[in-house]
């Protein structure tokens, strides 16, 4: 987590780096900083709180001026988000400044080791102890900046993307990644470095993104040279030709990122699956699977690995994989499946589903089912990502940028993803009729109408969040495959309205939820056609009795649950294996409505991050 944003080149690096740390606030958004360096004086600015108190502490004084700079906003890890631990951070000569993205997990030793020699530490961080530790190197082992970040960064564990620069040298700027990621923008007679291409890209659409253990010494006249940290060797980098436009990361006429990335939803499923489904010929075609397909098809298991929404999106795929395919299929959670010893053989298939393709533990749990021999298949959002390039194969979902930190689009799109691989699958091992393949890729087609249709009960749970927005707890309650949609229904409102709330199957209710059930408590069930309804319906029926107030999901035209409940949020009809992708779509509008109400911060909520780039 954390952003960061550094410029070399001509023009004043402040406005470049602080409109680049908005476009990176999704990160992190605790304290921000920037360095501005004109040659002769650095000029560092850092503050608790947002982007926009940077700017204001800045407004008073004068804008800092110089052809270089840094910027980086936090989610604090290591010290409490203040000004102190803001970055940048000097070393203790004032010579070097550094910004840094991760965390330096043996940083106590190195400190220990430094307050021997004499170093002074004015804040509670990891980077402090780095930077410093890299003056150490230029001190003892007389060499300059490049080859002190390499000594440096080979004494260090843990995840890094960092950017120094030293007082000495005007003209150059040194980068390095491990773990977390960093795009290097490549202009004429300038440069740009950070986490990913946003702050650059109505600059250059050019891009180096750096790769594990790599880094680059940028300079002004002499360009990039980038190389292996751990030896020194020369690396040839690849120029990527970036795909994203500016309109892409605004906010297109929505008061949030949320909004407009939940109304993005039609689109951007026609986008995951333009080209990949052709519904007439009966043709399902990914370009990373069709070489493996016969991994899938030997597989003993799929074991899904993943974290948060993702995380959700891979439940509902195990619902889809047994029931469509029959293929056995585990969900784990990445940060438990790391350490739990599990038993993986090279018969299994593990599927790592992530936007951003960054998040530590779901890296973490494929390097671990590679080890054991595995196939690895990766879902992806953001390309080029860290977890994209360090599976076998995988899939992209093609959502877009998704900068609100409550992931919804992301979401959809992995369950249309998972869909295509889950009826391809289906299709060649016959598991269901070739009627039924027909019939569901017709529907996935028209799915995005059937969203546009749920969408327009825009207005009506506005109605409905305003009822709400004052009570204290939910309870979400769905079965088979709209089980999960509960959870990433709860999920999205804790996020951004920080109500607390619960999802569970609507069954299980009985043995637990059902004591907190009064007439305070409204409670979300999802109840469109499927073959549970009728104990959908009784499940209703144990609530209304308790004096719960039921706010209902329903298929349009349904009459039943519309006699019971307090309020209903209706949905267009579509196979049940199919309902996740329309019903998830009222549960995202109440929650942002309810956030917007309660005047939550609705893209940037608190002490939360849209890449979890550590553990
Ligand atoms: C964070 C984000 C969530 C996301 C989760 C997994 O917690 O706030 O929205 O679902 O990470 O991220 P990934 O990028 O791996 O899908």
């Amino acid at each position: 987590m954390c952003g960061i944003v550094g410029y070399i080149g001509y023009r004043e690096a402040y406005p470049i780096v602080l409109k680049g740390l908005k476009r990176l606030e999704y990160r992190g958004y605790d304290s921000a900083g920037v360095a501005i360096y004109d040659g002769k004086n650095i000029q560092l600015s850092k503050t608790k709180g947002k982007v926009v108190d940077l700017e204001n502490k800045i407004n008073q004084k004068q804008a800092p001026k110089g052809t270089l700079g840094i910027g980086h906003t936090r989610w604090a890890t290591h010290g409490i988000p203040n000004d102190i631990n803001s970055h940048p951070h000097y070393s203790n000569s004032g010579d070097l400044v550094i910004i840094h993205n991760g965390i330096i997990e043996n940083y106590t030793s190195i400190k220990k080791e430094l307050v021997k020699r004499g170093y002074v530490f004015h804040s509670d961080t990891d980077t402090e102890v780095l930077v410093n530790l890299i003056e150490d190197v230029i001190k003892n082992e007389n060499v300059k900046l490049g080859k002190a970040v390499q000594i440096a960064l080979n004494q260090v564990v843990g995840a890094y993307a960092i950017v120094v620069f030293d007082k000495k040298k005007p003209d150059e700027i040194v980068v390095a990644k491990l773990g977390s990621p960093l795009a290097i923008g490549i202009g004429e007679g300038e440069f740009f470095v950070a986490s990913d291409a946003s702050p650059f890209i109505e600059y250059t659409t050019n891009a180096i993104y750096l790769k594990d253990e790599e880094m680059a010494i940028i300079r002004r006249q002499k360009g990039v040279k980038v190389r292996k940290i751990k030896d020194d060797s020369i690396v040839v980098p690849y120029i990527q030709e970036l795909k994203l436009n500016l309109e892409q990361i605004e906010k297109g006429g929505f008061d949030h990122f949320m909004l407009k990335e939940i109304y993005e939803q039609p689109n951007v499923i026609k986008d995951t699956y333009r080209g990949r489904l052709l519904a007439n010929e009966g043709i399902i075609r990914l370009g990373g699977l069709e070489d493996y397909i016969q991994k899938f098809l030997n597989a003993d298991r799929i074991i899904i690995v993943a974290c948060g929404t993702s995380w959700h999106a891979g439940l509902v795929a195990e619902y889809i994989f047994e029931d469509l395919a029959r293929i056995p299929v585990e969900v784990e959670y990445a940060s438990e499946f790391r350490y739990r010893n599990p038993v993986i053989t090279e018969k299994d298939v593990v599927l790592a589903i992530s936007q951003s393709g960054e998040t530590a533990d779901t890296l973490a749990a494929i390097k671990l089912a590679k080890s054991k021999g595995a196939f690895v298949y990766g879902i992806c959002n953001v390309v080029g990502s860290t977890i994209s390039r360090e599976t076998d194969s995988g899939t992209y979902t093609h959502a877009g940028p998704e900068i609100g930190v409550a992931s919804t689009k992301a979401f959809t799109t992995q369950i249309t993803v998972l869909t295509l691989i889950a009826l391809k699958l289906a299709n060649l091992k016959g598991t269901i009729s070739s009627r039924d393949y027909m019939n569901y890729l017709r529907e996935l087609e028209v799915i995005p109408q059937r969203i546009e249709t749920a969408l327009k009960a825009n207005e009506h749970i506005k109605d409905v969040a305003k009822v709400f927005k004052n009570s204290k707890n939910f309870l979400y309650l769905g079965r088979g495959y709209n089980f999960p949609v509960a959870l990433e229904g709860a999920l999205k409102l804790k996020e951004i309205s920080y109500i607390h709330a619960e999802g569970y199957p609507a069954a299980e209710m009985k043995h637990g939820p059902i004591a907190l059930i009064d007439e305070q408590m409204p409670v979300v069930v999802i109840a469109v056609n499927s073959n549970h309804y009728d104990k959908v319906v009784s499940n209703i029926q144990e609530i209304k009795s308790r004096k719960g107030i039921i706010i209902a999901v329903v298929t349009q035209g349904d009459t039943t649950v519309k006699a019971m409940a307090d309020y209903i949020i209706e949905v267009p009809y579509t196979s049940e294996s199919l309902t996740p992708l329309v019903t998830t779509i009222p549960l995202q509008l109440l929650a942002y409505h309810i956030a917007v109400m309660l005047n939550r911060n609705v893209d940037q909520p608190r002490n939360l991050a849209k890449s979890v780039t550590v553990e």
